[in-house]
């Protein structure tokens, strides 16, 4: 199978008045198909380990491969836009813009076909339709409701159908018939379209759903039930 990311000796700390720690020697490989939890406790590296996978944000050193090419240098946004679909903890919605057009804003970005009719606007509409959100396509995406733009930021993130697919805490908003919704629809991708999947989670269930779970924790990571000191 495929390796779709794979990521060694990953560092990070932030400079500051204060030195902030936060990756300490993080390596991970992820095949086509296969799927991964990251846990722990709020303030470990999370999310920095997401961004930093997804290409958003550098290592201070190591390395990171995405199909085989180097994720650190060269063209970053055109790695991003064709092979990594990202839902962010905060959404990142464009607010003044309606739903549907967050939604095909990656294939915009990429400069692909979006208007009405295109396969790229049908599939946006898919898409919607799948996390339920058809209805409000065109409302300005300020209106959403929380668990509303959660989930129009994950159709957001599936669009350009991305090999690699990173969501942080994808499923933090929702009530539960919308989060066993989200994770039909993450799982799927995974299942049956073959996409590496790695998801940032507090949700135990939903981390038991994945093919692995892994703990950060003082910037490394650990197999689940094997940190130091597990809480
Ligand atoms: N740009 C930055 N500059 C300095 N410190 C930062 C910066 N970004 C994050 N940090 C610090 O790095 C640490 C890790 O942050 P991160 O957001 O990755 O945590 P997290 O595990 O995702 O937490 P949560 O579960 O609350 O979302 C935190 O202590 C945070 O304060
Ligand atoms: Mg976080």
């Amino acid at each position: 199978m495929t390796v779709i990311l794979s990521a060694k000796k990953l560092r990070k700390s932030y400079k500051g008045p204060q030195e902030v720690p936060v990756l300490n020697d993080v390596s991970l490989e992820l095949k086509e198909g296969e799927s991964l939890a990251i846990m722990g406790k709020s303030g470990e590296g999370k999310s920095t380990l997401l961004h930093i996978l997804g290409t958003l944000e550098p290592p201070c050193s190591g390395s990171l491969h995405i199909k085989g090419q180097d994720a650190l240098k060269g063209s970053l946004s055109l790695l991003r836009n064709h092979y990594i679909g990202f839902v962010f903890q905060s959404f990142n919605l464009l607010e003044d813009y309606t739903v549907i057009d967050n939604i095909l804003m990656p294939a915009r970005i990429g400069r692909l076909k979006t208007s009405l009719g295109s396969p790229l606007h049908k599939r946006a509409l898919d898409l919607l339709e799948e996390v339920g959100l058809l209805e409000r396509a065109d409302f300005p995406a300020r209106l959403l409701s929380g668990g509303e733009k959660q989930r129009a930021a994950i159709a957001r993130a599936l669009l350009n159908d991305p090999a690699l697919l990173l969501a942080d805490e994808p499923s933090g908003n929702l009530d539960t018939a919308n989060s066993e919704k989200i994770h039909q629809i993450l799982l799927d991708c995974c299942r049956k379209k073959g996409k590496a999947l790695i998801i940032v989670t507090h949700d135990t269930h939903l981390a038991t759903l994945m093919n692995r779970q892994l703990i950060l924790r003082k910037g490394q990571l650990y197999e689940r039930g094997e940190t130091p000191c597990d809480s």
